[in-house]
């Protein structure tokens, strides 16, 4: 249960977190070679690490954002050249704070540990993710700058201090509410925090992290427009001064920069550590707008145009890599979906990750060999005495992901009948196919003919690998549903700041 807990509060950080798509270093011509993009693993079933790893080589991704140090996560990039954000998790931040003892001790066993010659190229250390979000009550505020300094000390103490950078992935809510991205400064209560911040990000040269979240504002904030989510034009853009903003991209990064100006800054890099848009589980979540939304970033992005304020290079982490079926949903039904690729690393949409930069148009590649059960799924028997129905539909969705169901959701047009046959799959296939997971008070049957219905795909589940142990229906383990942490709530709060902040800077 406390692994659940951690991966849960995990799965919240990494919800908050906005897509990086990192911006800074790109290179024009080296097509998607730059590109970032988070690695989450809040998953019932998830890709056996090195499939993981071939997924990001096929695809180029260059830098890979990860929201804590799993050894085993790490050591599968061992000698790649995929350059490697790792974390410290916020629960650890007060330990950090507390001596350059604890500092030490997690840089040697998370990050020299894995360097080398022939290693894995870790090149941030992110010190905690989100840490002053308001939902967290200010439990964060007063020992991330502690923390942080005393994880540059350990790196330099660790002879790192020229290749490993630590950093801080900050919510969009640590700005004022200003309307006009050229007076955005950082809010009152944490200037004093952020001065101390840039003042140590700037002493190694290390970037300003921060998280955007275009999908939220328009699903959260009242009357956003959709057009300026999006990077297509907005016939009323946003006047700011000289500068004309047509898209939330572009003013909220501007509102970063103008708040570092004001901080005394004026050149520090600004990488975004997350961006994207989820595909399933809300009306605004489909693979059309997603499709669009990162085919239109990433070629934000590739163009070097950059923002009026920072015309050229941007550096950014697209958010995410895979959906990720474990994740709480008390953000939304659409928390589960962020993923380019799908929990298995099958490809969802097109996406040219080049941005037309190489003249020749790519596409996806999805995951090669992953170990799926077989193919078989689990259905309502329609001959049965149906009224126990509703209870058993009930209790797989209180186990399973049935997100796909809900309002806006792909498998939304279903019948009653085909809702429980949707739930009593996702509930066999996250219990490992057993049968006794296909059962429901004998209203279940194991089928061989794939029940997908357009659009509304049942899935089979992919094989857990042989380091994990599988565990019994209904048991704490792999079945459990996250719905019992108290920290997703807070992400809820984390989302509405953040829209509230991205929606102020729309008049
Ligand atoms: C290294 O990171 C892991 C995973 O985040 C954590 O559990 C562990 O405590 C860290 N090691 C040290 C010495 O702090
Ligand atoms: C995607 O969502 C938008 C906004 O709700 C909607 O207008 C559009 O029809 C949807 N597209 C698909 C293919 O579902
Ligand atoms: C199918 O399940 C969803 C989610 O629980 C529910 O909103 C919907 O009303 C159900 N459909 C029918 C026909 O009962």
């Amino acid at each position: 249960m406390v692994a659940v807990a951690g991966r849960q509060a995990l799965a919240f950080a990494r919800v908050a977190a906005v897509v990086l798509l990192c911006i800074t270093g790109w290179q024009l011509g080296k097509g998607n070679g730059e590109l970032g993009v988070n690695w989450g693993t809040i998953s019932h079933d998830p890709l056996p690490n090195n499939i993981v790893v071939k997924l990001l080589q096929d695809n180029n991704f260059a830098k890979v954002k990860l929201f804590d140090a799993d050894p085993n996560v790490i050591e599968s990039m061992r000698g790649t050249n995929l350059e490697v954000m790792v974390a410290i998790t916020n629960d650890m931040l007060a330990a950090m704070a507390a001596g350059t003892d604890a500092a030490a001790a997690w840089v040697k066993q998370n990050v020299t540990a894995h360097l080398g010659s022939g290693g894995v190229n870790i090149k941030y250390v992110a010190v905690g993710n989100e840490p002053f979000l308001n939902g967290y009550n200010g439990k964060f505020t007063d020992v991330t700058y502690p923390a942080l300094k005393n994880v540059q000390a350990a790196l330099a103490a660790a002879g790192l201090a020229e290749t490993v950078k630590a950093v801080v992935p900050c919510n969009a809510d640590i700005l004022s509410n200003n309307p006009l991205p050229s007076q955005q400064t950082f809010r009152s209560d944490l200037a004093p925090i952020m001065l101390n911040i840039a003042q140590a990000l700037d002493s190694t040269k290390s970037p300003f992290v921060v998280n955007l979240y275009p999908f939220l504002s328009l699903v959260l904030g009242t009357n956003f427009p959709i057009d300026y989510a999006f990077f297509s034009g907005y016939s009323t853009p946003l006047v700011d001064g000289t500068k004309t903003y047509d898209n939330v991209f572009d003013a909220s990064y501007d509102g970063v920069v103008s708040a570092l100006v004001t901080a005394g800054y004026p050149n520090m890099v600004v990488s975004v550590g997350e961006i994207g848009w989820p595909t399933d589980g809300n009306a605004y979540a489909n693979i059309t707008l997603a499709q669009k939304f990162n085919q239109q970033l990433v070629n934000h992005v590739e163009s070097g145009k950059g923002t009026p304020l920072r015309p050229g290079k941007l550096e950014a982490y697209v958010f995410s890599l895979l959906d990720e079926n474990a994740k709480s949903t008390l953000p939304g039904n659409f928390e589960r979906h962020w993923g380019v690729f799908n929990f298995d690393g099958s490809v969802k949409y097109l996406l040219d990750l080049t941005g037309g930069v190489s003249g020749t148009q790519t596409r996806l590649i999805g995951a090669q060999n992953v170990p799926y059960y077989p193919s078989q799924w689990c259905v309502l028997n329609p001959i049965k005495d149906l009224s126990t129905l509703p209870a058993n539909l009930d209790y797989a969705c209180s186990r399973a992901d049935c997100t796909p169901l809900t309002t806006g959701g792909s498998c939304s047009g279903l019948t009653l009948q085909q809702n429980a046959s949707y739930a009593f799959n996702q509930y066999y296939q996250f219990n490992n196919q057993l049968k006794s997971a296909c059962d429901f008070q004998g209203l279940a049957q194991v089928v061989t003919t794939d029940p997908s219905v357009g659009s509304c795909k049942f899935v089979i589940g992919v094989a857990e690998s042989s380091t994990s142990t599988p565990s019994a229906p209904g048991s704490a383990g792999r079945s459990a549903a996250s719905t019992s942490s108290p920290l997703p709530s807070l992400r809820i709060l984390i989302s509405i700041a953040a829209a509230a902040i991205v929606a102020s800077l729309f008049p």
